[in-house]
């Protein structure tokens, strides 16, 4: 993995400048702030832009790079809250949440999907109780099956972000890459066709949207998450056949969720088998220290998590998770405007 640790110098920079920009932007959610922010990211010490510009234009096959060493106060922050849907810490982390959007404008341009945590940009990512059986991140006791982030889905994210405010537990994400090398010339070319449906994860599933939303939803109408839905219904009835593989032969691009995809034939299942027994191989653990914001290419490597057992009692693991995409461009008939993010 790409690694990088900041300097106390370092630090004191990057406080300086989101102490500046919080006295401005009171959310990372505000689109004027989102307007600014790759401006604002020239402002961040040299050596983390020319770390993120390298990671960018190299794509390394590790796929990860983390930058570590911001000191977080753990007393400040309060309890790990138990849901997303109050944004309860949105004064408290917010200096933490500007740096990492920062951080991730210098790979892209940050985005967020009205389906997923209702629309909101910055994401949580901690143990919720109804949640604990599900293929979810707010899961915990099962395994959250390695994937590529919303690979259903053509605007995906080319990277995640992951924040860490804490993680008493040191409960690993898991990460991992095929060996392509021991990936024959046949399942290579099965993988490169498009044989596999492809549904979207239960994260985006109208069931997943918070009662407050739905509430606001039922008094006031919202046409645009209206149609949002029937988009992510018409994907989970009649998804279009995708290949897993794509790009170079060489060294692939990935498009992986084998917990929702579904082969088309046999011979497709069984190169989808082989590849997945190839990285279940070589996954690794990365266990992240608060403060560590770790950027996932989202197309070279799969990412997922061990399962384990949640305390629910304000002091779990608590991670904040951001969208990146190289190209805004591409998603612009699914988003209202050219400055806006929430892909419907
Ligand atoms: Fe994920």
């Amino acid at each position: 993995m790409w690694a990088f640790s900041l300097s106390a110098h370092e630090v004191e920079a990057v406080q300086a400048l989101t102490h500046e920009i919080a006295l401005e932007h009171k959310s990372v959610e505000e689109v004027e702030f989102i307007r600014r922010a790759s401006v604002y990211a020239h402002e961040l010490p040299r050596r983390i832009r020319q770390f993120l510009s390298d990671f960018k234009l190299h794509e390394p096959a590790c796929g990860v790079c983390l930058i570590s060493g911001y000191p977080i106060d753990n007393a400040r922050l309060g309890k790990t809250p138990a849901h997303w849907k109050w944004k309860l810490d949105g004064a408290v982390s917010l200096k933490e949440q500007i740096m990492f959007v920062l951080y991730g404008s210098l790979l892209g341009d940050a985005f967020a999907w009205a389906t997923q945590q209702d629309g909101y940009l910055m994401h949580d990512v901690f143990p919720i109780e109804a949640d604990k059986y599900d293929q979810l991140g707010s899961g915990s006791e099962q395994l959250l099956w390695w994937h590529n982030e919303d690979a259903f889905h053509p605007y995906r994210a080319d990277y995640l972000g992951l924040m860490c405010l804490r993680n008493p537990d040191r409960v690993a994400t898991l990460i991992g890459a095929p060996d392509i090398s021991r990936v024959s010339r046949e399942h290579l070319d099965i993988l490169f066709e498009p044989r596999y449906l492809l549904k979207p994860d239960e994260s985006h599933l109208e069931k997943n949207e918070s009662d407050l939303r739905k509430q606001e939803r039922e008094h006031g109408g919202n046409e645009a998450l209206d149609s949002a839905y029937e988009k992510i219904k018409q994907l989970n009835t009649a998804p279009q056949p995708v290949p897993m593989l794509f790009g170079s032969r060489e060294a692939p691009y990935l498009r992986l969720d084998p917990y929702f995809t579904t082969p088309l034939d046999d011979e497709a299942g069984a190169a989808l088998n082989a590849l997945a027994h190839n990285i279940d191989d070589n996954l690794q653990e990365v266990v992240l220290e608060p403060g560590d914001c770790l950027f996932i290419d989202n197309y070279r490597i799969v990412h997922g998590r061990n399962p384990f057992k949640a305390r629910y009692d304000g002091t779990d693991r608590w991670l904040k998770r951001i969208n990146l995409t190289r190209d805004l461009r591409k998603s612009h008939g699914s988003r209202s405007g050219c400055e806006m993010r929430v892909m419907v």
